[in-house]
């Protein structure tokens, strides 16, 4: 389901204060504040697209994609950093550092936006977001609610109704906040909305497997320490 290969300037950067990411603070730390280009460059977003001539449609620089992810936030009222650091973390993890945005392999249509969400999930949040529902359910037709019955090229279409890059950069905040068919995400995950918001390794743990529903590796750990490290430095800076 998801992007194992990491771009060469989000390993190279990979210097996570031990300090910061196993001590969890007694109370949560403050909120952060709006992203900027510097600090999801620092996190591992990509400067610069011109190197990336593979897909250089899906490519987005960190000054280009940081308002949609301070919207995406906003969007669905996730303030705290360590739920931030979770749900940025996974998108620059599953992107590229925001490179691509969606799966190229022909064995998963349907797969994408820059959390790379699956098939059904992607249906769920074009049916879920007023913009494009109507026409997600034109294209799906009696298949709207047998996601696995969609035809691959239907799928697709599907799909690019949420990759404006509005919506896309908002899929892993929809998921976290109101996917499901009570529309509560991952929000009722017992202990894990506590643990991410104390920005908690077994939180992120909990994140990971339970609510995005894969495995802890330590790459997505490195890039989550990374991505929380600088969410702490800037909140730091500003208190
Ligand atoms: C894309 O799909 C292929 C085939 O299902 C899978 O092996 C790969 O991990 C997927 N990549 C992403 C970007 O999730
Ligand atoms: C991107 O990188 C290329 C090659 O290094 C450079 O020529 C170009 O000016 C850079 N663009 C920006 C916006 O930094
Ligand atoms: C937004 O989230 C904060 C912190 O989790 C919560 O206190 C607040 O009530 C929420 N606001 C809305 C409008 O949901
Ligand atoms: C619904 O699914 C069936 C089986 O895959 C397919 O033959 C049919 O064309 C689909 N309908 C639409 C509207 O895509």
């Amino acid at each position: 389901m998801f992007v194992s290969n990491l771009v060469p300037s989000v390993a190279s950067i990979l210097l996570v204060s031990d300090f910061l990411v196993n001590a969890a603070p007694c109370r949560p730390p403050p909120p952060a504040s709006k992203l900027t280009a510097a600090d999801l460059i620092q996190m591992g977003a990509l400067a610069n697209c011109s190197a990336e001539t593979q897909f250089p449609a899906e490519c987005r620089t960190a000054a280009q994609a940081a308002p949609f992810v301070n919207q995406g936030f906003n969007k669905y009222n996730i303030t705290t950093v360590g739920e931030k650091a979770a749900l940025l973390s996974l998108m620059l993890f599953e992107s590229g550092g925001f490179a691509f945005d969606i799966n190229h392999s022909l064995n998963t249509p349907g797969q994408g936006t820059r959390a790379e969400l699956t098939f059904p999930f992607i249906l769920e949040y074009a049916l879920d977001t007023p913009s494009v529902a109507a026409q997600a359910r034109a294209l799906a037709g009696a298949n709207a609610t047998d996601p696995a019955a969609v035809p691959a090229d239907t799928e697709n279409a599907i799909r690019a109704l949420v990759l404006p890059d509005a919506l896309s950069f908002a899929s892993a905040m929809w998921f976290y906040k109101q996917s499901g068919a009570a529309k509560t995400g991952c929000t009722a995950t017992p202990g894990m909305i506590a643990g991410l918001q104390r920005a908690t390794l077994p939180g992120w743990e909990s994140y990971i497997t339970d609510c995005v529903g894969t495995t802890v590796t330590d790459a997505r750990q490195a890039i989550y320490e990374q991505t929380l490290a600088v969410f702490l430095a800037q909140t730091a800076a500003a208190s």
